[in-house]
This record gives structure tokens, sequence and C-alpha cells, in this order.
């Protein structure tokens, strides 16, 4: 069988550096960016610099934040927008963003991609909820919303208590079943999907609800995978 979910995607092959999304997401998040035109943008999980190398393109200043030194090390010569953060999102995070508002900096796009344990990601998005408060529209995407840790964290993370978010949808871009193993997904296991959150200025005068569109789908997969 062959389970090759990332290409050819005939939109974004022409970029190089490794990129752990499907081909789906890829042109899903190049449309995305793209239109956004981020001012600031943040990335947490670097890895090799797939993502890295839209945001970095389509952003005026990319901040992208990773536990290991490795992306520093190899890719901060490929890009003069780009400020390579080294250290564990769980513990920079809040620091980071109090710092950013104090210098009068907001951001219009973050990508969720460091940490993918239900508590890792709970933790990032809570953080997110709790220490900015957004002066202009701001864009979240959380990858691999259809791992089940994964969409666990999303689902768990204080979204409704923000009264700035308006709108989730766990499903904006539904994920893939590798039958067999790829890349750094082991056999039968359930990764990709973008969680989709958008935050606005205004305070939400509606209760929120936290959309999972492909919940159906969800749960199909998940009986017949190793995934926890
Ligand atoms: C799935 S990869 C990111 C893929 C990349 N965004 C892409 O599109 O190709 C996850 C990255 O997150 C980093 N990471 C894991 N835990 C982290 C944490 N607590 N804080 C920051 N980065 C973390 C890992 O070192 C790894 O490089």
């Amino acid at each position: 069988m062959r389970s090759d979910p990332n290409s050819p995607t005939f939109v974004c092959d022409g970029y190089e550096c490794h990129w752990q999304m499907t081909r789906i997401e890829k042109i899903a998040f190049h449309t995305l960016i793209k239109k956004i035109a981020p001012k600031n943008a943040l990335e947490i999980g670097t890895y090799k610099g797939g993502s890295l190398q839209i945001l970095s393109e389509f952003s005026e200043h990319v901040y992208s934040m990773d536990i290991t030194d490795e992306p520093k090390k190899n890719l901060s010569h490929l890009y003069t927008n780009v400020d390579f953060i080294v250290g564990d999102s769980k513990k920079y995070l809040p620091d980071f963003l109090t710092n950013l508002q104090k210098e009068g900096k907001g951001l219009d796009f973050i990508l969720i991609d460091g940490d993918h344990s239900a508590s890792g990601v709970r933790t990032d998005i809570n953080n997110i909820l709790k220490y900015y408060v957004p002066q202009s529209e701001l864009f979240i995407i959380c990858h691999d919303s259809f791992n089940p840790g994964c969409r666990r964290g999303i689902v768990e993370a204080e979204w409704a208590d923000c009264p700035y978010v308006d709108m989730v949808e766990v499903d904006f871009v539904p994920g893939v079943y590798h039958y067999e193993a790829f890349d750094t997904a082991e056999a039968r296991s359930m990764w990709g999907g973008f969680a989709l959150a958008r935050l606005m200025p205004e305070k939400r005068q509606e209760p929120l609800t936290v959309h999972q569109s492909q919940q159906g789908l969800f749960n199909a997969v998940y009986k017949d995978s190793t995934s926890g």
C-alpha cells in the first residue's frame, strides 16, 4: 500500500525544508498564511523548518521556538526575519508573550506544533489565552488535531473562559490515518489535522461552542488505530 499523504502537492513542491504536514495541510497553510500576511507570527515547534519556510516568506517577522537548539544551528543562516528561541514553550511562553506586549507588539498568527502530549498542547493553548490580549485579529492553528492525545489537549483547553475567542473548529482540516509506518508516525496511527481558532479584540457576546465537525470520522478511525 502506498500511504504517502504528502506529495505531490503541485503547490508547495518547491520548498526544500523537510515539512511534517500532509499535502492538503501544506496547501491550506500556504493559502492561509498568504492571506493573513502576518506582521508578527509565532510558531512553537520549528523542527526542520517546514512550516517556517512559509511563515518567513509571508510574514514581516517570525518568532520560532523549539526545545532543542538544532533548528537555530541549522536554519538561522537561511532567514533574516526570524528570531529563533531555544527552550520549552511551557516555561518560556508566559514571559515571551508578556514582554512582546510590553514592547507594544502583537501577533497575527500562532502555530502550535511543539509538545504533542495532551498536557503539552493544553498548556500551550492556556498560556496563550491567559497571557495574550489581542489588539487585532489573531489566528491560531494547532497541528495534529486528529491525534487522540493532541485532540484531547485542544478540546480540554480553556477556550470558553477567554472572552476574546470567537471561533474554534477542531477539524478545520481533518487528519490522516497511517496504516503503515510513515516518517516519524507509527503504523495504524492518527496524525495531522488543523484546529483553527480566531481571537478578536472585542469581547464575545455569546457562549462559545468548540466545533468538532469530523468527530464521527475521528471515532470511526480511532477503533482501528493504535493511537492512545
Ligand atoms: C512536529 S515537529 C514540528 C514540525 C514543523 N512545524 C513542521 O511543519 O515541519 C515538533 C517540534 O517541536 C519541538 N518541541 C517538542 N516539545 C517542545 C516544547 N515543549 N517546547 C518547544 N518545542 C518543543 C520538537 O523539538 C520538534 O522539533
